[in-house]
Protein backbone atom coordinates (compact mmCIF):
# COMPACT_ATOMS: atom_id res chain seq x y z
CA UNK A 1 0.00 0.00 0.00
CA UNK A 2 1.40 3.46 -1.32
CA UNK A 3 2.14 6.27 1.41
CA UNK A 4 2.28 9.50 0.65
CA UNK A 5 4.68 11.87 2.32
CA UNK A 6 3.29 15.31 3.42
CA UNK A 7 5.73 18.36 4.38
CA UNK A 8 3.81 21.21 6.45
CA UNK A 9 5.82 24.66 6.44
CA UNK A 10 5.67 25.35 10.03
CA UNK A 11 4.16 29.08 10.14
CA UNK A 12 3.01 30.40 13.97
CA UNK A 13 0.31 32.67 12.44
CA UNK A 14 -1.89 29.44 12.15
CA UNK A 15 -0.84 28.32 15.74
CA UNK A 16 -3.57 31.09 17.23
CA UNK A 17 -6.51 30.44 14.74
CA UNK A 18 -7.89 28.11 17.29
CA UNK A 19 -8.64 27.57 21.16
CA UNK A 20 -6.43 25.27 22.70
CA UNK A 21 -8.86 23.13 24.28
CA UNK A 22 -12.26 21.93 23.63
CA UNK A 23 -14.93 22.24 26.16
CA UNK A 24 -17.74 18.84 25.52
CA UNK A 25 -21.17 18.31 27.16
CA UNK A 26 -18.79 16.23 29.55
CA UNK A 27 -15.80 18.28 30.18
CA UNK A 28 -13.12 20.55 28.94
CA UNK A 29 -10.65 18.42 27.17
CA UNK A 30 -6.61 19.43 26.93
CA UNK A 31 -3.37 18.28 25.67
CA UNK A 32 -0.61 17.61 28.11
CA UNK A 33 2.50 15.70 27.99
CA UNK A 34 2.83 12.11 28.31
CA UNK A 35 4.18 11.05 31.58
CA UNK A 36 5.97 7.37 31.94
CA UNK A 37 2.57 6.18 33.57
CA UNK A 38 1.25 6.99 30.12
CA UNK A 39 2.86 4.56 28.16
CA UNK A 40 0.43 1.76 28.60
CA UNK A 41 -2.07 3.75 27.40
CA UNK A 42 -0.21 5.16 24.66
CA UNK A 43 0.43 1.49 23.25
CA UNK A 44 -3.15 0.44 23.90
CA UNK A 45 -3.99 3.71 21.50
CA UNK A 46 -1.27 2.27 18.81
CA UNK A 47 -2.63 -0.95 18.98
CA UNK A 48 -5.97 0.88 17.83
CA UNK A 49 -4.59 2.66 15.29
CA UNK A 50 -2.44 0.13 13.59
CA UNK A 51 -5.66 -1.88 13.42
CA UNK A 52 -7.42 1.40 12.07
CA UNK A 53 -4.70 1.38 9.69
CA UNK A 54 -5.11 -2.21 8.76
CA UNK A 55 -1.30 -3.24 9.57
CA UNK A 56 -0.99 -7.04 9.79
CA UNK A 57 1.56 -7.49 12.31
CA UNK A 58 0.04 -4.74 14.78
CA UNK A 59 2.96 -3.13 17.02
CA UNK A 60 6.08 -4.65 17.63
CA UNK A 61 6.69 -2.75 20.69
CA UNK A 62 5.26 -2.82 24.08
CA UNK A 63 5.12 -0.11 26.90
CA UNK A 64 8.26 -0.67 28.51
CA UNK A 65 10.30 0.06 25.00
CA UNK A 66 7.97 3.43 25.10
CA UNK A 67 8.93 3.66 28.60
CA UNK A 68 12.52 3.27 27.82
CA UNK A 69 12.76 5.49 24.74
CA UNK A 70 11.01 8.44 25.80
CA UNK A 71 11.70 8.63 29.46
CA UNK A 72 15.47 6.82 30.30
CA UNK A 73 17.20 7.20 26.88
CA UNK A 74 18.74 11.04 27.00
CA UNK A 75 17.83 12.86 25.18
CA UNK A 76 14.49 10.94 24.45
CA UNK A 77 14.43 9.17 21.19
CA UNK A 78 10.33 10.41 21.10
CA UNK A 79 7.74 12.76 22.75
CA UNK A 80 4.10 12.66 23.38
CA UNK A 81 1.33 14.50 23.95
CA UNK A 82 -1.63 12.74 25.50
CA UNK A 83 -4.91 13.44 26.22
CA UNK A 84 -7.35 12.19 28.92
CA UNK A 85 -10.45 10.73 28.92
CA UNK A 86 -13.06 12.82 30.53
CA UNK A 87 -15.10 9.96 31.76
CA UNK A 88 -12.65 7.63 33.02
CA UNK A 89 -8.83 9.06 34.55
CA UNK A 90 -7.29 5.98 34.07
CA UNK A 91 -7.73 5.97 30.17
CA UNK A 92 -6.54 8.45 27.36
CA UNK A 93 -8.38 9.28 24.25
CA UNK A 94 -5.60 10.22 22.07
CA UNK A 95 -2.15 10.61 21.33
CA UNK A 96 0.32 12.65 19.03
CA UNK A 97 4.18 11.31 19.07
CA UNK A 98 6.95 13.37 17.44
CA UNK A 99 10.84 13.76 17.74
CA UNK A 100 13.28 15.88 16.04
CA UNK A 101 15.11 15.58 12.84
CA UNK A 102 17.76 17.36 10.56
CA UNK A 103 17.42 18.61 6.85
CA UNK A 104 20.97 19.23 5.43
CA UNK A 105 19.40 22.24 3.52
CA UNK A 106 17.11 23.27 5.86
CA UNK A 107 18.09 22.79 9.34
CA UNK A 108 16.24 21.78 12.15
CA UNK A 109 12.79 20.04 11.65
CA UNK A 110 9.75 17.40 13.74
CA UNK A 111 8.57 14.49 12.33
CA UNK A 112 5.33 13.63 13.71
CA UNK A 113 5.36 9.64 13.62
CA UNK A 114 1.29 9.68 14.86
CA UNK A 115 -1.95 11.35 15.66
CA UNK A 116 -4.79 9.81 16.48
CA UNK A 117 -7.88 10.12 18.41
CA UNK A 118 -10.06 7.37 19.79
CA UNK A 119 -13.17 6.91 17.20
CA UNK A 120 -16.07 8.30 20.06
CA UNK A 121 -13.87 11.31 20.40
CA UNK A 122 -13.27 12.37 16.72
CA UNK A 123 -14.49 15.54 15.63
CA UNK A 124 -14.55 17.45 18.33
CA UNK A 125 -11.87 19.32 18.11
CA UNK A 126 -8.85 16.76 19.64
CA UNK A 127 -6.63 15.88 16.83
CA UNK A 128 -6.18 19.89 16.01
CA UNK A 129 -5.35 20.39 19.52
CA UNK A 130 -2.96 18.02 19.52
CA UNK A 131 -1.79 18.94 15.92
CA UNK A 132 -1.49 22.57 17.25
CA UNK A 133 0.21 21.69 20.26
CA UNK A 134 3.06 19.36 17.74
CA UNK A 135 3.27 22.45 15.78
CA UNK A 136 3.29 25.12 18.46
CA UNK A 137 6.03 22.97 20.43
CA UNK A 138 8.07 23.00 16.45
CA UNK A 139 8.42 26.58 16.41
CA UNK A 140 9.50 26.67 19.85
CA UNK A 141 12.11 24.90 19.31
CA UNK A 142 13.19 27.02 15.94
CA UNK A 143 12.26 24.07 13.81
CA UNK A 144 11.51 24.51 9.63
CA UNK A 145 9.46 22.10 8.78
CA UNK A 146 7.64 18.96 9.58
CA UNK A 147 7.06 15.26 7.57
CA UNK A 148 4.66 13.05 8.46
CA UNK A 149 2.91 10.00 5.84
CA UNK A 150 0.00 9.24 5.52
CA UNK A 151 -1.93 5.91 3.75
CA UNK A 152 -3.30 6.81 0.45
CA UNK A 153 -7.11 6.13 1.47
CA UNK A 154 -7.03 7.63 5.08
CA UNK A 155 -9.55 10.94 4.88
CA UNK A 156 -6.86 12.51 7.34
CA UNK A 157 -5.37 13.76 4.22
CA UNK A 158 -7.95 16.16 4.18
CA UNK A 159 -7.31 16.76 7.98
CA UNK A 160 -3.51 18.14 7.19
CA UNK A 161 -4.27 19.45 3.54
CA UNK A 162 -6.55 21.85 5.67
CA UNK A 163 -3.83 22.90 7.42
CA UNK A 164 -1.44 23.77 4.92
CA UNK A 165 0.73 20.61 4.27
CA UNK A 166 1.23 19.78 0.76
CA UNK A 167 1.75 16.01 -0.61
CA UNK A 168 4.67 15.96 -1.97
CA UNK A 169 4.71 12.14 -3.08
CA UNK A 170 1.42 13.49 -5.38
CA UNK A 171 3.77 16.24 -6.64
CA UNK A 172 5.75 13.81 -8.37
CA UNK A 173 9.32 14.22 -6.06
CA UNK A 174 9.95 12.48 -2.97
CA UNK A 175 9.40 9.02 -2.53
CA UNK A 176 9.80 7.23 1.20
CA UNK A 177 12.08 4.60 0.77
CA UNK A 178 12.12 1.76 3.40
CA UNK A 179 15.20 -0.61 4.89
CA UNK A 180 13.32 -3.28 6.88
CA UNK A 181 14.51 -4.92 9.95
CA UNK A 182 15.88 -8.23 7.73
CA UNK A 183 17.76 -5.86 5.29
CA UNK A 184 19.52 -4.38 8.44
CA UNK A 185 20.52 -7.90 9.73
CA UNK A 186 21.78 -8.89 6.05
CA UNK A 187 24.10 -5.91 5.33
CA UNK A 188 25.52 -6.08 8.85
CA UNK A 189 26.20 -10.13 9.07
CA UNK A 190 23.91 -10.01 12.44
CA UNK A 191 21.59 -12.94 12.64
CA UNK A 192 19.48 -10.63 15.18
C1 LIG B 1 -7.28 12.51 11.94
C2 LIG B 1 -7.69 12.71 13.41
C3 LIG B 1 -6.47 12.69 14.30
C4 LIG B 1 -8.38 14.08 13.51
O1 LIG B 1 -8.78 14.24 14.86
P1 LIG B 1 -10.26 14.77 15.20
O2 LIG B 1 -10.30 15.03 16.64
O3 LIG B 1 -11.25 13.83 14.65
O4 LIG B 1 -10.28 16.12 14.36
P2 LIG B 1 -10.90 17.52 14.79
O5 LIG B 1 -12.22 17.30 15.45
O6 LIG B 1 -9.87 18.27 15.53
O7 LIG B 1 -11.16 18.14 13.37
C5 LIG B 1 -10.56 19.31 12.96
C6 LIG B 1 -10.97 19.54 11.52
O8 LIG B 1 -10.50 18.50 10.66
C7 LIG B 1 -11.59 17.85 10.01
N1 LIG B 1 -11.29 16.43 10.04
C8 LIG B 1 -11.00 15.70 11.11
N2 LIG B 1 -10.78 14.43 10.78
C9 LIG B 1 -10.94 14.39 9.47
C10 LIG B 1 -10.85 13.34 8.55
N3 LIG B 1 -10.53 12.09 8.91
N4 LIG B 1 -11.10 13.63 7.26
C11 LIG B 1 -11.43 14.88 6.88
N5 LIG B 1 -11.52 15.92 7.72
C12 LIG B 1 -11.28 15.65 8.99
C13 LIG B 1 -12.80 18.19 10.84
O9 LIG B 1 -13.97 18.15 10.05
C14 LIG B 1 -12.47 19.57 11.33
O10 LIG B 1 -12.75 20.50 10.31
P3 LIG B 1 -13.14 22.01 10.65
O11 LIG B 1 -11.90 22.61 11.22
O12 LIG B 1 -13.48 22.58 9.34
O13 LIG B 1 -14.25 21.93 11.62
C15 LIG B 1 -8.72 11.64 13.86
O14 LIG B 1 -9.84 11.69 13.02
C16 LIG B 1 -8.16 10.25 13.89
O15 LIG B 1 -7.55 9.84 14.86
N6 LIG B 1 -8.40 9.48 12.82
C17 LIG B 1 -8.02 8.09 12.80
C18 LIG B 1 -6.52 7.89 12.85
C19 LIG B 1 -5.78 8.61 11.78
O16 LIG B 1 -6.16 8.61 10.62
N7 LIG B 1 -4.68 9.23 12.19
C20 LIG B 1 -3.79 9.89 11.28
C21 LIG B 1 -2.85 8.88 10.72
S1 LIG B 1 -1.82 9.60 9.46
Amino acid sequence: MAMFAHSSRIDAGFLTARPSSVRTAMATLSVRDARREDCKEVRRLIQELADFEKMPDGPRIDEKDLERDSFDVKPPLFYCYVVDDPNDSSKLIGYAIYFYAYGALTGRKMYLEDIYVTETFRGKGVGHMLFQKVVQKGVEMKCVDMDFVVLDWNPAQDFYKARGARDITEEGSWHLYHLGNDCLKTLTGKSK
